[in-house]
């Protein structure tokens, strides 16, 4: 049995004003997955089986954003924090909805484990989900995200790597270093490749000299420190950026100006961004 392939099942899901296309497999209710199309309370992520089933849902849902305290607010960008062990019923719907556009995660039914940060976006109707990731409560391995998601109507937006600075951030609160847990998808790598390089290069063309002839001095340890990224994913990223050269019996970093250009140019598309004074929280111990 385990080794059956899982085929797509759901045709479509209507998500808030969205109808979206599903990309994988998700275990769905039998009698759920034959429909042409499931319908999906976009702010309790209950799931009916018609319009008219929704309709008589949201008469009663009187959630407008998810269950849980909202850690994080700067303009229409919120962010709230779920425990999967308090909001269960709300985080096993997440996880069904996750699972859809991702291909190799198993799906946890135990969310007991696990934080959801649910990102959204607000206008007059209510919080509407924008994208989330998971992060286990105690992890042994230095992950600070478990799952990653965008929800495609808001895919290549700029929002995954806002996510990916969150959780950077919240490890900067934790004053640990994370990374994301194995293996990624190649949408996901894609998107952890550009978020270390930009902020790695952000951080090392604004380094200042520390004397008068003397070249900005930094190690991997003190990269690792300021931007919680950790030690295996800066060398990856600075290899990556072929940025490290041995010379004269020591390693050098160097960045050309065609390197810092290129990063400039590319900080200034990035323009929603995480305002760490927008953070209101504080670590479970
Ligand atoms: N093709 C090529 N590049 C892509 C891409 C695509 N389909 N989607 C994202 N990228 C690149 C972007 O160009 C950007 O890089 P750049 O700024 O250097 O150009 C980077 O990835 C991040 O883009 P962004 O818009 O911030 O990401 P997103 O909101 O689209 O979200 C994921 C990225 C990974 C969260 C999203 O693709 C997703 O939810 N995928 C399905 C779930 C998944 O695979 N999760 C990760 C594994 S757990
Ligand atoms: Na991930």
């Amino acid at each position: 049995d385990d080794v059956v392939m899982r085929m797509k099942n759901v045709e479509m899901i209507e998500l808030g004003r969205y109808r979206i296309r599903p990309w994988y497999f998700s275990p769905y209710p039998e009698e759920l997955v034959h429909l042409p199309c499931i319908y999906i309370c976009e702010f309790c992520l209950k799931y009916r089986k018609s319009r008219t089933c929704l309709e008589r849902h949201l008469a009663k849902c009187n959630l407008r954003h998810p269950p849980g305290n909202e850690i994080y607010r700067k303009g229409p960008i919120s962010v709230f924090e779920i425990d999967g062990r308090k909001n269960k019923v709300y985080a096993q719907n997440l996880c069904l909805l996750a699972k859809l556009f991702l291909d190799h995660k198993t799906l946890y039914y135990d969310t007991d484990p696990f934080l959801f940060y649910v990102m959204t976006d607000v206008d007059a109707r209510g919080y509407h989900i924008v994208g989330y990731f998971s992060k286990e409560k105690w992890s042994n391995q230095d992950y600070n995200v478990a799952c990653i998601l965008t929800m495609p109507p808001y895919q290549r937006k700029g929002y995954g790597k806002l996510l990916i600075e969150f959780s950077y951030e919240l490890s900067k609160f934790e004053g640990k270093t994370g990374s994301p847990e194995k293996p990624l998808s190649d949408l996901g790598l894609l998107s952890y490749r550009s978020y270390w390089a930009q902020t790695i290069l952000d951080f090392l063309v604004h380094l200042k000299p520390t004397g008068d002839n003397e070249k900005p001095q930094i190690t991997i340890n003190e990269i690792c420190e300021l931007t919680s990224i950790k030690k295996e994913d800066v060398i990856s990223t600075l290899q990556n950026l072929s940025l490290i050269n041995y010379y004269k019996g020591q390693y050098i970093i160097t960045i050309n100006q065609e390197t810092i250009a290129q990063h400039m140019r590319a900080m200034e598309k990035r323009k929603i961004r995480i305002d760490p004074k927008c953070l209101h929280w504080t670590p479970k111990d």
